[in-house]
């Protein structure tokens, strides 16, 4: 416990180092998807599989769901997140594709690894608001927080479609902002939610961007910032792939280091 709380710690004075011009770390592409990351907090990159691809992935990943344990809800969406094993040869297409790669060596100032993927089906049941949980502004975590999502259908603003504030995973956007972020150590989790009514006292909401696109588009987010799931119309569908990357475990570095030169 308190060494996971002193590793949040020494990732949120870690973070503030972290590199922010990426001119001579990559290809032109990833470049501009590490500036977009550092100035919007995402990045859609465009035709990351094409259809053929995208639509045998989505194949075989409906086929080990089948066979594997998911976590089903049912409220006024069914929802479903499989964790699909990380050493499977069809994935790799994604989780070793150059992009994927690139964009988790440089995020932090050092590599970040894949935690899980997760294999996520949605469908709207009721037509109704839902202002509980992930449908109101949080954030993951008080620093930075890289996630890929796969779009395996197109996600228009009917699929509920991920929503953020771009850039408000910066500090500066007045004390509020700050004092959340620095006490989001102790409140993650239920308690973290802002509602609707008081979340433009730390952001913007005005500001906010619904990420939607086509099969085959990869969005790339920064989960630190601002973020909310979105409404979904009844009988709309969305199938998405994460990818979630472990923070860098800057403490068990420094241990290392301390450890080093006794
Ligand atoms: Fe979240």
């Amino acid at each position: 416990m308190l060494v996971n709380y002193l590793h949040k710690i020494t990732n949120l004075i870690f973070w503030q180092f972290r590199k922010k011009n990426f001119e001579n770390t990559a290809n032109d592409e990833v470049k501009y998807a590490l500036d977009s990351l550092e100035k919007n907090s995402y990045f859609i990159c465009k035709n990351f599989l094409n259809s053929n691809e995208t639509k045998k992935i989505k194949k075989k990943l409906q086929t080990y769901r089948r066979f594997h344990k998911s976590r089903e809800k049912n409220s006024i969406y069914f929802s479903s997140r499989t964790n699909v094993s990380l050493g499977l040869d069809y994935i790799k297409i994604y989780t070793e594709n150059n992009i994927v790669k690139k964009i988790a060596q440089n995020f932090f100032n050092i590599p970040v690894e894949i935690e899980k993927c997760t294999y996520e089906i949605k469908k709207g049941l009721k037509e109704q608001k839902n202002t509980l949980g992930e449908h109101l502004y949080h954030i993951d975590r008080g620093y930075g927080v890289l996630k890929f999502c796969l779009f395996l259908e197109d996600i228009n603003l009917d699929s509920g479609p991920f929503c953020i504030v771009p850039g408000s995973h910066k500090w500066s956007a007045n004390f509020r902002n700050f004092f959340y972020r620095f006490f989001h150590l102790i409140l993650e989790g239920e308690n973290d939610k802002i509602s609707h009514s008081k979340i433009h006292k730390y952001v913007n909401k005005d500001d906010e961007k619904k990420l939607v696109g086509k099969a085959g588009d990869l969005l790339i987010v920064n989960t630190g910032a601002f973020h909310r799931a979105t409404e979904m119309k009844v009988n709309s569908t969305r199938e998405v792939f994460w990818i979630y990357t472990k923070a860098p475990n800057y403490l068990s570095l420094l241990k290392k280091k301390i450890l080093k030169k006794n």
